[in-house]
C-alpha cells in the first residue's frame, strides 16, 4: 500500500475550518482507494507570528521539505501587518520549493448557478496558469522619505527569460491535454520593457507547439472576456500579479470564491508542492462553521492528482459535483448548509 507523508498547515481563520474538511474527505479517498497518508500539522501562520515573532519555525523549510506534498488554507489575521503573510510565508513556500507554477482551475460546478445569467458547466472549464516565482510580486523596491512631500515608492517586477520558458512550457503542455488552445494575458502595450519580453519568450516557446492555438490577449480586454465570453479560455496564461487578480474573478464566474482550488506546483518533483483555495483567511466569516469548503476540497484532489492518485482525485470532483448538484450549498451561494454538512455530504456520496 502506498503511503504519502502530508504537511498540513491550517493557518489562520477559516483555513482551521476547511483544512479539516480537505483532509477528512482525503482521507475517506484514501480507505476506499487503498494508499495511506502520514500527516503531521504544522500550526504556522500569522496566529503563531503572534506568539513567535515569525510565521515559521526555525528550520520548518528543512523539515517541509520531506514531504511529499503540502495542504495549506489560508494565512492573515486583521491584528497583523498584512505586509507580512505573503512574505513570510506564502511567497517564502512558494519560491523556495520552486513552486513555479500557480494552476487554477475555474470551472462550473454542476448544478452551481454562475452570476453569468447564460453560462453553464460548457462555457466556463478552463486553467489559469499563474507564474508564481517572479514578476511583480518579487517585492524589490523601497519606500523613500514617506511623510516629506518628496516621498516616493518603488516595486520593480523581474521577469528571467528562464523563470518565463518554463511556465510557457508548462502553460503549452497543459493545452496539448486539453483542447489546445492558449491565451498569454499579458500588458505589453504599455509594460513595454517586461511584458514585451515575457510576450517575446513566449512566443519563441509556442513555436514549439504547433498543435496548440495561442493567442494574445490584453489583461484590460481579458477581463471583459472572462465575464462575456468565459468559453473562449481554455488555459490562460499570465504573470504572477495579473493572475492573482483574474482568480478572483474566475472564482466570481464560478459562483463563489470559495469554489476556486489551486496548486503551487514544482513540475519537476524536487521539492513538494503545495495546494490550497485561491482565496485568503476571510476574517469577516471565521469561527462561524459557515466558510465554504469546496475550493479547499478541491485542493486536496490537485494534491492526490500531483501524487499520482488520479482516480482518488477524480472521484473527489465527481462526489463535489454530486454535491453542488444536489443544491448542497453554504450561505456564499444562497444555500444553509454548514462547512461540516457540505464536507459530510461530499464524503456520503464518495
Ligand atoms: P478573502 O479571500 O479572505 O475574502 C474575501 C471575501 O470572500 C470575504 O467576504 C470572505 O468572507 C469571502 N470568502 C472567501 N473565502 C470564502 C469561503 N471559502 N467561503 C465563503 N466565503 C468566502 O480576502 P481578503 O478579505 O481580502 O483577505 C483576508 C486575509 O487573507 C488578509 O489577511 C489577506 O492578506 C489574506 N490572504 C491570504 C491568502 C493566502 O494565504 N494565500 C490569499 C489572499 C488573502
Ligand atoms: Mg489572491
Amino acid at each position: 500500500m502506498n503511503t504519502y507523508k502530508i504537511a498540513v498547515v491550517n493557518g489562520d481563520g477559516i483555513g482551521n475550518e476547511i483544512v479539516p474538511a480537505g483532509f477528512a474527505v482525503m482521507e475517506a479517498a484514501a480507505a476506499k482507494f487503498g494508499f495511506t497518508l502520514q500527516r503531521e500539522d504544522f500550526p504556522f501562520g500569522a496566529g503563531y507570528y503572534k506568539a513567535h515573532g515569525d510565521f515559521i519555525a526555525p528550520g520548518a523549510l528543512e523539515q517541509l521539505k520531506k514531504f511529499d506534498a503540502i495542504l495549506f488554507g489560508a494565512v492573515g489575521l486583521p491584528e497583523v501587518d498584512d505586509r507580512l503573510p505573503f512574505k513570510l510565508f506564502t511567497n517564502l513556500i512558494r519560491t523556495s520549493f520552486n513552486q513555479y507554477v500557480n494552476h487554477r482551475p475555474v470551472k462550473l460546478l454542476q448544478g452551481v448557478l454562475s452570476p453569468l445569467r447564460t453560462k453553464t458547466e460548457k462555457d466556463i472549464d478552463f486553467v489559469i496558469v499563474r507564474e508564481n516565482n517572479e514578476g511583480e510580486f518579487v517585492q524589490n523596491g523601497r519606500i523613500l522619505y514617506p511623510d516629506e512631500p518628496y516621498g516616493l515608492a518603488t516595486d520593480t517586477s523581474v521577469f528571467t527569460r528562464a523563470g518565463i520558458t518554463r511556465i510557457a512550457h508548462y502553460a503549452f503542455q497543459l493545452a496539448q491535454k486539453r483542447r489546445k488552445h492558449m491565451t498569454n494575458v499579458t500588458k505589453s502595450n504599455t509594460m513595454i520593457h517586461t511584458l514585451y519580453y515575457w510576450d517575446t519568450v513566449i512566443e519563441e516557446v509556442a513555436a514549439q507547439y504547433p498543435d496548440v492555438v495561442y493567442r494574445k490577449m490584453y489583461i484590460d480586454a481579458a477581463t471583459a472576456n472572462f465575464v462575456l465570453r468565459p468559453e473562449i479560455f481554455d488555459v490562460v496564461l499570465t504573470t504572477n500579479m495579473l493572475g492573482d487578480i483574474l482568480s478572483d474573478l474566475g472564482g466570481a464566474i464560478m459562483g463563489s470564491l470559495g469554489f476556486g482550488s489551486s496548486g503551487n506546483i514544482n513540475p519537476e518533483g524536487d521539492f513538494p508542492s503545495m495546494f490550497e483555495p485561491i482565496h485568503g483567511s476571510a476574517p469577516d466569516i471565521a469561527g462561524k462553521g459557515i466558510a465554504n469548503p469546496v475550493g479547499q476540497i478541491l485542493s486536496a484532489a490537485l494534491l492526490l492528482e500531483h501524487i499520482g492518485e488520479t482516480a482518488a482525485a477524480a472521484a473527489i470532483t465527481a462526489a463535489v459535483n454530486a454535491t453542488t448538484s444536489a443544491g448542497i450549498f453554504g450561505a456564499d451561494n444562497g444555500g444553509s448548509h454548514s462547512t461540516n454538512q457540505i464536507r459530510d455530504a461530499v464524503i456520503a456520496r464518495l
